[in-house]
């Protein structure tokens, strides 16, 4: 570690000690739910469901595993897979400047959603990073879904996974235990909207997920058994505002 990723990482490790720093992130956490803000932004050009903290969390990931497979459950208007399919280009690009030898597999992003909508699918098959993406429609969970899923893992050897489908514990439960085994070693598997649990009832949208039934229950109750995961807890001391709170799931062996 250098001298200043020292300083990075002790900066880091007090912020969960700061209590006005905390206070203050939760409580803009809260108001920007309400005020829809993680609607609002664009990846090149395509929205994208997400804040840009975590958007930032996902490129330091990314840069530090050097996936050549990312798979997004929950694709929406495509925004997600945009930015994971440029991150890959970029890698790609970054390779060929060092030299090192192109993989027979170009760095590609499998997304699956139970609905792409015809004007979404359209508008992301004419993206220019279109080459690098990959959509199956259908149930994440569904059996003969993750069959194509794992199919395509299979000519991989590095996998990134992000779970931002149905947010309800059964279902993110199931997608753990289907995806995560797809994570390679020392990269992650992110599970989106953890923060459900943290937030006050009001904020839940008339949604099928709510306090006790969200995607943070469904990790806790997934690491009970599966130690080859940590979360990575740095990250969200690093973010504060994260809508992805005990989501960064790192395997460790
Ligand atoms: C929050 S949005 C995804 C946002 C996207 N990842 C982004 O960052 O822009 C959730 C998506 O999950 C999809 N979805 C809901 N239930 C699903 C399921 N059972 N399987 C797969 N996708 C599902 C919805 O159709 C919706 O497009």
């Amino acid at each position: 570690m250098t001298k200043f990723e020292k300083e990075v990482a002790a900066r880091v490790a007090a912020n969960p000690h700061n209590e006005p720093l905390c206070a203050s992130a939760a409580a803009f956490v809260r108001s920007s739910i309400s005020a829809m803000y993680s609607y609002n932004y664009s990846w090149l050009g395509r929205p994208v469901i997400q804040y840009p903290q975590d958007m930032m969390a996902m490129q330091e990931i990314i840069w530090k595993v050097k996936p050549d497979l990312i798979i997004e459950t929950g694709i929406a208007h495509g925004g997600s897979l945009i930015f994971s399919a440029s991150m890959l280009a970029l890698l790609d690009v970054c390779d060929a400047g060092t030299g090192i030898a192109a993989t027979t597999l170009r760095r590609k992003v499998l997304g699956i959603d139970i609905d792409i909508r015809p004007h979404n699918r359209a508008a992301i098959e004419a993206h220019p990073m279109a080459s690098r993406i990959q959509m199956i429609q259908g149930s994440s969970i569904a059996p003969e879904i993750l069959e194509q899923v794992k199919q395509v893992a299979a000519d991989y050897q590095r996998v990134l996974v992000c779970l931002d489908s149905n947010h309800t514990h059964d279902h993110v439960l199931a997608e753990l235990k289907a995806y995560a085994p797809l994570t390679t070693r020392d990269s992650y598997c992110v599970v989106f909207d953890t923060i459900v649990e943290d937030l006050p009832a009001e904020l839940a949208f008339d949604r099928p997920w709510g306090h006790g039934n969200n995607p943070k229950t469904a990790v806790w109750e997934y690491l009970k058994a599966h130690h080859e995961f940590e979360i990575d807890k740095s990250i969200q001391h690093k973010l504060l505002i994260t809508v992805a709170p005990d989501g960064f799931l790192k395997r460790v062996v």
